[in-house]
């Protein structure tokens, strides 16, 4: 297959994750008979210093013509003036909004070696399998706002959805909880908000076309302490964009460390293999406090081009090929600081991105 793949490497440690992710890549074509055509553009922090705008018109051709589109992370101290005009985060939410990418997948999973590494106790972890999926393009990230200026004593944002918003991102989990464990919770805070209410109603409706599904409302806020009480007993979680950003953050705790976890953000754009035009990016942030110093876990973002290769690639034998590869390395103790407990061996970035290389290398099938 030929396929075309931008790379966003954005700041921090975006760019050493993501310059391991390729490396994957360039290993998984090399492997099976693919070609894979990378295109580096800028996007968040670096776009802002080097073309003066979070998200370059170039960057957003790039990613229109492209398969696929990997994401590192944005932001940044440097950037973080709360009067500044533009912000590095403003080109992340304009890409997902330009591509109509209006469901983001975040699966968390419990890598067995890991267990050790998650604050919460062994038993409560047991057999966490789940899969959050979160609205992207609407909610109070989008709906009608009105900025503090310097001398202003209010300001003010609206979680605004639409019939058609609440319906296409419930139909996904759906469909998703059928090919799972068929079972799903849709997240809202209806004892209050309006949105929700109307987010409760059309869940319900779209919810009657799936009998076989087990299907539950929890209201936001029960929905976080269940999280961390039974987390096992979750199958496919949806919810809004705002609930959704904060019940994920919590989420990657299950996982042992955020480092590990990678999401695909979906839209209905087909790319050239007809399949949908994804962003895949780690779920975690720039990190500027380790950036450069090659400490970074790659693993997220090498976890991400899996999630790539199957939806927007259709090329699941590959994608299972780098996650057993991931498996086998953290089978074998080798860990980054930030997964690192007494009795393995700590490796720094670019030797976590060898490792796992060269176990896909070694792959038979
Ligand atoms: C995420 C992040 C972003 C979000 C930020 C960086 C704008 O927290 O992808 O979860 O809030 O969506
Ligand atoms: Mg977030």
């Amino acid at each position: 297959m030929e396929a075309t793949i931008v790379v966003l490497a954005g700041d921090g440690i975006g760019p050493e994750v993501t310059g391991e992710a390729q490396k994957v890549m360039e290993v998984v074509a090399e492997k099976y008979g693919h070609q894979f055509h990378f295109s580096a553009q800028l996007m968040g922090g670096r776009a802002i210093d080097e073309l003066g705008t979070s998200l370059p018109d170039e960057t957003v051709e790039a990613c229109r013509r492209a398969d696929a589109v990997l994401l590192g992370a944005v932001g940044g101290p440097k950037w973080d003036n709360p009067n500044a005009a533009d912000r590095p985060e403003r080109g992340l939410l304009a890409i997902r909004k330009e591509l109509r990418l209006f469901a983001n997948v975040r699966p968390v999973k419990l890598h067995r070696q890991l267990i050790g590494a998650s604050t919460l106790k062994e038993e409560v972890l047991q057999g966490v399998d789940l899969v959050v999926i979160r609205e992207l393009t609407g909610g109070i990230y989008f709906g009608p706002r009105q900025e503090a200026g310097a001398e202003a004593a209010e300001a003010y944002d609206t979680m605004l959805y639409t019939r058609p918003e609440i319906e296409r991102v419930v139909r996904l989990a759906a469909e998703t909880a059928m090919g799972r464990r068929k079972k799903l919770a849709s997240v809202d805070k209806a004892n209050v908000l309006a949105s929700s209410r109307l987010w409760r109603r059309v869940a319900t409706d779209v919810l009657a076309e799936y009998p076989e599904l087990e299907t539950e409302h929890v209201l936001v806020d029960a929905m976080s302490m269940h999280l961390i009480r039974r987390p096992a007993s979750f199958d496919v979680i949806v919810a809004g964009n705002l609930f959704g950003d904060i019940l994920t953050d919590e989420a990657s705790m299950l996982a042992g460390s955020m480092g590990m976890l990678p999401s695909a953000s979906l839209g209905d754009v087909a790319n050239s293999q007809g399949l949908p035009l994804g962003l895949y990016e780690p779920i975690h942030g720039s990190a500027p406090d380790i950036a450069g110093q090659s400490v970074a876990n790659p693993l997220a973002a090498i976890l991400s081009t899996a999630m790539l290769l199957r939806h927007s690639l259709g090329l699941e034998r590959e994608a299972a090929a780098v996650e057993a590869a991931v498996d086998q390395v953290l089978e074998e103790g080798v860990r980054t600081p930030d997964i690192a407990h007494t009795g393995t061996e700590v490796v720094g970035t670019q030797v976590m991105g060898d490792l796992v290389t060269s176990k896909l290398r070694a792959m038979t099938a």
